[in-house]
């Protein structure tokens, strides 16, 4: 058969794998479909603009002038042509906020954790005689997709803990220093893991240190919500490397690294999603800093937001889990709540293990918490009167 002969075949028999693939994907109810463009009057429960950012009216105000100011596109690689001041600007605030020597910025948090996932791999592989022993990841079982794949991507060997389990990262961390006394140690984990609001103990910096371990710590559901000046959960230490994705409370996009000054710039000549991608638009880099400006200014409404949060719901974090069990009880209960007027989603598995699908409700201090309390009160009974 000819090379062309076979390319033929090829697409011939393509339609076919695609109806097959098709077919398993939504037989095992794993169809994806993209989101509601507008949730009409209902009200949001998915978004992360978890201080209700993105249109506020004030802080837009402060962002009217961008367009005649600067370039909407960067234009290129930071590498090349696409450097702009607005960048060094925005790492620079990150450098103050987060007290940290150094920082990068990427068009997204996936691209940031992809790269630094990349530098990771190759400077913390050591070199014996002319053996190359790379470094030993543990990262949290739940941790998102964009940690998981930059780990695989870099090919790096990774030890699972379980999920928020400080012991047994404990155990596996001893565990590797007796088994693989000259190898390096990683941990990788989400501050605030994005499908549950649950917080990773901080004390995780202190047993990074005790196990002379480098803490990768993603911050995208903490910066702007938590700590004193809503810096998030960590502030800078040597053996810290924080991933801060900026499309959550800072109601924009991409994401800024913060680090030491020898990992950035490695992670400046390493990250592949930083060195050949078009750099964060200059408007973007602008309106996170006027976001986490508006924010420091604001910190009454934020501490009020979350005392409310914790009196009404308990939680310390506007993600608010209800667990569901599974994917029909989730449908149920999603329809219910938009006949009282709320758009919610739920997540499904490959996103959480099977039997742990759930909605995953994401608040602001523009919902009427009460009336949710009361409105998921009602759902549960009818769940219950349904037999579900
Ligand atoms: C914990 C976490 N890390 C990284 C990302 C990816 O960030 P971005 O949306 O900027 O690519 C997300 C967003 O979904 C996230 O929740």
């Amino acid at each position: 058969m000819s090379l062309t002969d076979k390319a033929d075949t090829d697409v011939a028999k393509a339609p076919n794998c695609l109806s097959i693939w098709k077919q398993g994907r939504q037989g095992a109810g794993l169809w994806r479909s993209l989101g509601r463009v507008e949730s009409g009057d209902a009200a949001d429960l998915s978004s992360n603009d978890y201080l209700g950012l993105a249109r506020n009216p004030a802080l837009l105000r402060r962002l009217e002038s961008v367009s005649k100011e600067l370039p909407m596109g960067s234009g290129g690689s930071r590498l090349l042509g696409g450097n702009h001041l607005e960048h060094l600007k925005l790492e620079q605030m990150f450098c103050r906020w987060k007290a940290a020597p150094a920082a990068l910025c990427f068009p997204s948090g996936f691209q940031a954790n992809l790269s630094v996932f990349q530098t990771v791999a190759k400077i913390f592989t050591k070199s014996a005689c002319s053996e190359k022993t790379g470094p030993l990841v543990f990262s949290d079982a739940r941790n998102h997709a964009s940690m998981i794949d930059g780990m695989r991507l870099a090919r790096l060997e990774v030890e699972v803990y379980a999920h928020l389990d400080m012991d047994d990262l404990e155990r596996k961390l001893q565990k590797a220093k007796l088994d693989h006394p000259n190898r390096s140690l990683v941990i990788a984990t989400e501050t605030v893991f994005s499908m549950t609001g649950l917080m990773v103990p901080a004390s995780i910096g202190d047993i990074a240190k005790k196990h002379n371990a480098v803490l990768v710590a993603d911050e995208a559901h903490s910066i702007g919500v938590l700590g004193e000046n809503a810096e998030g959960m960590f502030l800078h230490a040597d053996n810290l490397i924080l991933v801060h994705p900026c499309g959550k409370a800072l109601a924009s996009a991409g994401a800024v690294v913060t680090a030491s000054k020898a990992f950035i710039e490695a992670l400046l000549q390493e990250g592949r999603g930083f060195v050949y991608s078009t750099g964060l638009s200059p408007w973007l880099a602008r309106g996170i800093q006027v976001a986490a400006e508006w924010i420091r200014e604001h910190k009454g409404f934020r501490l009020g937001f979350l005392q409310e949060l914790k009196s009404v719901f308990g939680i310390d974090h506007p993600i608010l889990p209800v667990a569901m069990g599974s994917n029909h009880r989730a449908q149920v209960a999603v329809e219910y709540l938009s006949k009282q007027g709320w758009d919610a989603y739920s997540i499904r598995y490959p996103t959480v293990p099977k039997g742990k699908e759930l909605l995953r409700l994401s608040l602001n201090p523009f919902i009427d918490l009460k009336k949710l309390q009361k409105n998921l009160a009602e759902t549960n009974s009818f769940l219950k009167n349904q037999g579900l």
